[in-house]
């Protein structure tokens, strides 16, 4: 990141708090950044801070009253190697999408002659919106680089899709960017990976679920990027972030969004790594209304799940097919079960022995066996080691 220069475009968002953390990460990293703000992200966050920490002015209006100067957005999109928006929210990205202009950072946008990222942020319905998504779209197909939003608790006190990503994980996403637009990075696999839980809902309220924490999943996922791969990584509810040029992140909850997911991206896919811990069972309805308690005992009638991986090994092309195992006892007898009646090209055997290995952990010990059924036992190392041996194993 030494001597790159990074335009930062804050808009009006609850995120923008963080933005100081972000400026002072790149900051630390050797980049040179230059802050641009909407109006309304002033009242995020402050100018003042935003100058001291990035060490340069901060622009937000097209000429400053008090001095008379005009800002030069067309100097300001011609001095940045990338143009980071960050966050980005629902307004900006709709005027970017229909080349409005009616602010500065948006003069600066439309004067860009380098890369551009967005970071967006909003509220859970507001990131599932049609137009939102139509807007999102059109930028894509702009050559806009995307980094999505996370999962979990929002400014409104609702819990869904709309985080913007971590300070930490944009600089990664940023460091990852740059190596990639030098010469000698190439795509190599096409990756698809499912993370995660599921959850399958009860009523409005209530779901089951089970302790899966993702890590494993999302570890898989940033040795592969690590290693040069394109990754779609299709994610449960996790607390997990990863942000990465060649990361396309699905977020679902069911094991039916799952499937669908997978079948969606499932042609595209070179390799498919199913580490989601996907609910074998789902209520077999699931009440409009938060269901009340009346009597002392309560039956729950549950229906069987599609089974993903089953249905990417019987659909496969000319994918290789890597499925997990999650065992207590009779532990390679069941894993190779599995990799025969689902046909899988191999079986990750995961014991679970809580705090070392399995949910929540933050080490695994894995045993691989391959479609011949010969066997690979890893020793005990961190799952990001782990992952990277089971990465490297597959390119073999
Ligand atoms: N899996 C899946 N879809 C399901 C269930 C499991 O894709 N509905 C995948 C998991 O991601 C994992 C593997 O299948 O890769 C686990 O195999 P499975 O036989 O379903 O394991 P368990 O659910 O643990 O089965 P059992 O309870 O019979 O041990």
């Amino acid at each position: 990141m030494q001597g790159k220069r990074i335009l930062l475009g804050i808009t009006g968002g609850i995120a923008a708090y963080k933005i100081p953390i972000l400026v002072r990460l790149l900051k630390k990293q050797g980049a040179e950044v230059r802050c641009v703000l909407t109006p309304s992200a002033q009242d995020f966050v402050s100018p003042l801070v935003l100058a001291t920490l990035s060490e340069q002015a901060v622009h937000i209006e097209f000429w400053n009253k008090q001095t008379g100067v005009w800002t030069n957005h067309v100097e300001l999109g011609l001095w940045a190697d990338v143009m980071l928006i960050a966050p980005a929210t629902a307004n900006t990205i709709s005027k970017m999408a229909n080349g409005a202009c009616d602010n500065l950072l948006l003069a600066t946008y439309l004067s860009l002659k380098c890369p551009c990222i967005l970071a967006p942020a909003m509220d859970l319905d507001m990131y599932q919106h049609p137009s939102f998504k139509r807007n999102l779209a059109t930028l894509e197909a702009d050559q806009m680089h995307i980094i999505p939003a996370t999962f979990g608790a929002l400014a409104s006190g609702l819990e869904g899709q709309g985080r913007m990503e971590e300070p930490e994980a944009i600089v990664a996403y940023l460091q990852a960017f740059f190596s990639n637009h030098s010469p000698i990075a190439q795509v190599k696999k096409r990756i698809l990976i499912t993370a995660g839980p599921t959850r399958e809902a009860l009523d409005p309220v209530r779901y089951i679920s089970n302790h899966s924490t993702g890590k494993m999943g999302y570890a898989l996922a940033q040795a592969a990027l690590q290693a040069g791969h394109e990754v779609i990584l299709i994610s449960g509810p996790t607390q997990q972030h990863l942000a990465h040029p060649h990361l396309t992140l699905i977020s679902i909850e069911s094991a039916q969004e799952l499937l669908q997911a997978v079948q969606a991206n499932w042609a595209w896919a070179s390799h498919g790594i199913f580490s989601a811990a996907v609910a074998d069972y789902r209520p077999s309805e699931v009440a409009q209304e938060k269901i009340k308690k009346s009597d002392n005992e309560m039956t729950l009638h549950l229906v069987k799940n599609p089974d993903v991986l089953a249905w990417a090994a019987a659909n496969k092309t000319n994918q290789i097919v890597v499925g997990f195992a999650l065992e207590t006892n009779n532990s390679e007898q069941n894993a190779l079960n599995k990799l025969r009646n689902k046909n899988l090209d191999y079986i990750v055997l995961n014991e679970q022995q809580n705090g070392v290995s399995g949910f929540g952990s933050d080490t695994n010990k894995l045993i691989i066996f391959d479609k011949a059924e010969s066997r690979v036992e890893l020793p005990l190392q961190r799952k990001a080691d782990a992952a990277s041996s089971l990465i490297q194993i597959l390119e073999a």
